[in-house]
C-alpha cells in the first residue's frame, strides 16, 4: 500500500474551528470514531473529507475548502464539505441520528423515519461521494468510509471509480434482521454498503447480523466460509476489526498529582473515593442506570455516604434533538434527586458535569479515579474503557463494564455487568471500590497488555493489509 492514495470520509471532522471572544479556537470533538482514526491518519497522511460544522471553519480553509492539520504539526489535509441547515437537519439529525442510530442501538428509543430526511441523506451522501471523486488523483485510491452517516457512499464511489479499493467501517452495532427490517429503505442501505470491497464491524456478532440481514432482504450469493457477499458482480468481504486507541506516549502529570489536583478541583477531601463516567450525553450510554446503581449501593452500604462520589462527565451531543433534550433533563433530575437524598451541604454523591472536556483533562480524571464505570445499554466498542486502562500505568483502578459493549468481548478482566440489572451494578461498584490492590493489579496488567498490543494501528493495519490482498487479487484478475 506504500505510495497508494488514502482518502477518509466521515461526518465528524477531527478538528473544529470555533469563533470565541478570544479569537479562533481549535477543538477535538468527543467522538470514538475521531479518537481512533485520527492517529492513523497522522501516520499515513492523505485527505480526510468531513462536514465543516465549526463556527470558524469557513475562515480557516483555503479556496479549495482545505486546511492542513493537525494545526501544530500538519501531516494531512482536511477537506471540508458544507451543508445547509436543512441538509444538516434532514441527513444528520434526522435520518442518521433519529433513524439509523436508534435502529442499530437497541436502546428502546423508537427510530423515526421521514421521507424528507431520507432524501437529504441521499443528497448529502452523493455530495461526499462527489468530494471523494474530486479529491482522488488516481483511478484506484483507497477510500476509507466511516460510519452510519454514509451507508450509500461506497456504491456511489464504486460507480464512478470502479477500480477503487473501498473500505467501509461501521462504528456502531448492526442489529438482527427483524430489527433492521423496519427501516423503509433497508434494501437501498444494504445495496449502498455492498459497494465496498471490505466491510468492517467491531465484532463477529455484528458481522453475522449483517450477513443474515442481507440474506433476508437481498438476492445475493453468500459464501459463509469465506465471509463474502456477491451482489451484481461486486464482491464484498465482511470481517470483524475491533477498534482501539493509540497507546499514550509523552509526558503526563504523575498519578499522585492527578489524584490530588482532581480532588481539589472537585472540592472533595483528599481520601474521597471516586468512580468516573465519561460519555457523550446519549441515551445509549446507560447513564440513568449508572446513577441508580450508585443510589442502590449507598442504600446498601451507608458507610460510603460522604466518602464516595461518582463524577459523571457528559459531553453535550446532538442537543437540538428532542430525545436528547429530554434525556438531559432526566439525567439532571435523577442526579438532583439522589443528591438530595444522600447529599449534604458540602457533599454530592453525583458530581454531574455536563460540558466538553478536552482529552488531556479527561486523562487526569482517569488517573484520579478508583473506578471507571461504562454502562452502555448497547455500544459498538466503547473506547472510554480502553482509554481508562491505558491511563493507569500504576496498574491500579477497576473497570466496571457493560456486557453490551464490543469492549466486553476483549476485556475479560473487567467486572462485567448487565446495566439493566441495577442491583448487579451496585454490587459491582462496591466490589470495585473494595477490591484488594493485588487483584486490581492482576486484572489491570492483563488488560493493559491486551490494549497495548491490539492498538488502533493494528486495527487499521489489519484492515489495510486485508484490503491490499483483495486489491492484488483484483489487479491479477483484470
Ligand atoms: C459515535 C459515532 C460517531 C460519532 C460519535 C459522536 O461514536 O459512531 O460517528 O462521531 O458518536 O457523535 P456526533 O454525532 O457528535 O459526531
Amino acid at each position: 500500500l506504500a505510495g497508494d492514495e488514502i482518502i477518509v470520509v466521515s461526518n465528524r471532522e477531527p478538528y473544529i474551528h470555533h469563533r470565541t471572544a478570544e479569537g479562533v479556537e481549535v477543538r477535538r470533538p468527543a467522538s470514538g470514531l475521531v479518537t481512533a482514526v485520527e492517529p492513523v491518519m497522522r501516520a499515513c497522511s492523505g485527505t480526510w473529507i468531513a462536514h465543516g460544522a465549526g463556527s470558524a471553519d469557513r475562515e480557516t480553509v483555503d479556496l479549495n475548502d482545505r486546511v492542513a492539520v493537525p494545526p501544530k504539526r500538519p501531516s494531512y489535509t482536511l477537506r471540508r464539505v458544507w451543508l445547509s441547515k436543512e441538509e444538516e437537519q434532514g441527513y444528520y439529525y434526522g435520518f442518521a441520528n433519529e433513524g439509523l442510530w436508534p435502529l442499530c442501538h437497541i436502546a428502546h428509543v423508537r427510530p423515526v423515519f421521514r421521507t424528507a430526511d431520507w432524501e437529504y441523506y441521499v443528497t448529502v451522501n452523493q455530495r461526499f461521494a462527489d468530494a471523494v471523486i474530486a479529491e482522488a488523483h488516481t483511478d484506484d485510491p483507497i477510500v476509507l468510509v466511516q460510519d452510519y452517516h454514509f451507508a450509500l457512499v461506497p456504491r456511489m464511489v464504486r460507480e464512478k471509480l470502479p477500480r477503487a479499493t473501498i473500505i467501509m467501517f461501521w462504528h456502531i452495532p448492526w442489529p438482527n434482521p427483524e430489527s433492521f427490517g423496519i427501516c423503509p429503505w433497508r434494501e437501498e442501505i444494504l445495496e449502498g454498503l455492498l459497494g465496498s470491497t471490505l466491510l468492517g464491524f467491531h465484532t463477529p456478532f455484528h458481522c453475522k447480523n449483517f450477513i443474515e440481514t442481507v440474506d433476508r432482504y437481498l438476492e445475493t450469493r453468500i459464501e459463509h466460509e469465506a465471509s463474502t457477499i456477491t451482489y451484481g458482480g461486486d464482491v464484498t468481504q465482511v470481517e470483524p476489526y475491533p477498534i482501539s486507541i493509540a497507546w499514550p506516549e509523552g509526558d503526563l502529570p504523575s498519578i499522585a498529582e492527578c489524584y490530588r489536583s482532581v480532588r481539589h478541583e472537585l472540592g472533595v477531601g483528599e481520601k474521597h473515593l471516586l468512580a468516573l463516567g465519561v460519555d457523550r450525553l446519549d441515551y445509549t450510554k446507560g447513564i440513568l442506570e449508572r446513577f441508580q446503581a450508585v443510589e442502590r449501593m449507598l442504600e446498601m452500604h451507608p458507610a460510603l455516604i460522604g466518602r464516595f462520589s461518582l463524577v459523571q462527565i457528559a459531553a453535550p451531543s446532538r442537543s437540538s434533538l428532542d430525545e436528547y433534550q429530554n434525556f438531559e433533563s432526566r439525567v439532571r433530575m435523577l442526579a438532583q434527586r439522589i443528591n438530595k437524598r444522600f447529599g449534604s451541604e458540602n457533599y454530592e454523591p453525583i458530581l454531574l458535569k455536563i460540558q466538553h472536556y478536552e482529552s488531556d483533562q479527561v486523562v487526569r480524571y482517569y488517573r484520579a479515579a478508583e473506578v471507571c464505570v461504562v454502562t452502555s445499554l448497547h455500544d459498538g466498542m466503547n473506547l472510554v474503557a480502553k482509554e481508562y486502562i491505558a491511563a493507569r500505568e500504576d496498574e491500579r483502578g477497576v473497570l466496571v463494564l457493560s456486557q453490551f459493549t464490543g469492549a466486553a468481548r476483549e476485556l475479560h478482566e473487567a467486572l462485567i455487568i448487565n446495566p439493566y440489572h441495577i442491583e448487579q451494578g451496585a454490587d459491582a461498584l462496591y466490589r470495585a471500590l473494595t477490591m484488594p490492590e493485588l487483584e486490581q493489579r492482576d486484572r489491570m496488567r492483563a488488560m493493559r497488555s491486551l490494549v497495548r498490543d491490539f492498538n488502533v494501528y493494528r486495527w487499521a493495519g489489519r484492515m489495510l493489509l486485508d484490503a491490499a490482498r483483495l486489491r492484488r487479487r483484483e489487479q491479477i484478475r483484470a
